[in-house]
């Protein structure tokens, strides 16, 4: 499959385009479907781990994923947060970035005209701290056909508003999603948080708003204290965890999210083997995103496609989305 595109192709002959594409992509038994979205497998470079797609390529053809999730963007240019950022810790990571990014003008002027060779579906992940700046994003950006869906980062543990200010409120995520859905024909996924006490209130309430589909889940709320100081290490005292370690929560969040919608999920935390993946699937997701894991193995994709095609041969399925329990 190729999916080549620059930002100044016409949307219509990036349909066609990808219209073809699509049909190359059915013949695989990998390809999967979120929502209007196929995807040639199931692995997606989760936002915030994977840049904007452009610093991976001296080690990986990013073409190997199904898609790959650009780093949020906001409509200003965010430093990120003062202090330490990252830190090791039980076998995962705790990060504090805080949303750092360039903003909507540099995102369009710089990021964009990088896009349009991968050859693989891009996402655009846009973060901010009230709801007309997510309605803002997706109006600016939807003349980029480059960019084949957004997912709204409704969860990110490190910034102060926003976030999980919206991610841990049912009424307000159905309501924000729904203003961004009026204000694109992208598709739409909604990534959620694990901070919450009923994921299943959550996922309902983007449904309700017009998602196509439900990401689970970004980091688990978590902290260090530096024994020095007798202080928590990071500035916002609380960090997003991720990696091997929050895997069994991540895999029971998103076995929630599945029996909660009908949408396709996109499941994610701590994925770091073949094993991992199955068993994603097999809780109900359609696409599995890996984070931390391209820190360490970011060739990764290459040894989880030929594992998870072995696995639907062996298993006598025609696609992979026969094996998933829902
Ligand atoms: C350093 C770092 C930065 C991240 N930045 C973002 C981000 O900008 N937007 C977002 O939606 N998620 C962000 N995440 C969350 C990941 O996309 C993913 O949801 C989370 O790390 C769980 O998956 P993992 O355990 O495979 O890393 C970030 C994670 C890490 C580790």
């Amino acid at each position: 499959m190729r999916r080549m595109s620059s930002s100044t192709d016409s949307q219509s002959a990036q349909n066609a385009r990808y219209a073809q594409d699509t049909q190359d992509v059915q013949d695989s038994r990998l390809s999967c479907t979120l929502g209007s979205l196929t995807l040639k497998n199931p692995l997606i470079a989760a936002s915030g781990t994977y840049a904007f797609g452009e610093a991976y390529r001296s080690v990986l053809d990013p073409g190997i994923w199904g898609a790959i999730t650009l780093k949020s963007v906001t409509p200003e240019p965010r430093p990120g947060n003062p202090g330490q950022r990252i830190r090791e810790c039980h076998g995962g990571l705790l990060n504090s970035i805080g949303l750092a990014n360039p903003g909507l003008d540099e995102f369009e002027k710089d990021i964009i005209p990088l896009l349009g060779d991968l050859d693989t579906v891009v996402i655009a992940s846009l973060a901010g701290s009230v709801s007309s700046d997510y309605t803002k994003l997706a109006a600016r950006l939807n003349q980029y056909a480059v960019i084949n869906a957004y997912e709204l980062n409704l969860s990110c543990p490190n910034v102060r508003e926003g976030g999980l200010a919206f991610g841990a409120d049912p009424t307000k995520i159905e309501a924000l999603v729904g203003q961004v859905r009026h204000a694109t024909s992208k598709p739409l996924l909604v990534k959620l948080t694990p901070n919450v006490t009923s994921i299943a209130d959550t996922v309902r309430a983007a449904e309700a708003g017009g998602a196509d589909a439900i990401v689970m889940c970004n980091t688990f709320l978590g902290m260090d204290i530096d024994l020095n100081t007798g202080r928590p290490v990071f500035e916002n005292t609380y960090a997003g965890f991720s990696g091997p370690p929050v895997f069994p929560l991540a895999l029971r969040c998103v076995h929630q999210t599945a029996a909660a919608t009908k949408l396709p999920v996109i499941g994610m935390g701590g994925v770091s083997t073949l094993e991992d993946v199955q068993k994603m699937i097999l809780a109900g997701a359609s696409a599995v995103g890996l984070g931390t894991l391209n820190f360490t193995r970011p060739d990764a994709p290459v040894e989880l496609c030929a594992g998870l095609d072995q696995w639907v041969a062996n298993k006598g399925a025609a696609n992979i989305q026969d094996l998933r329990s829902n």
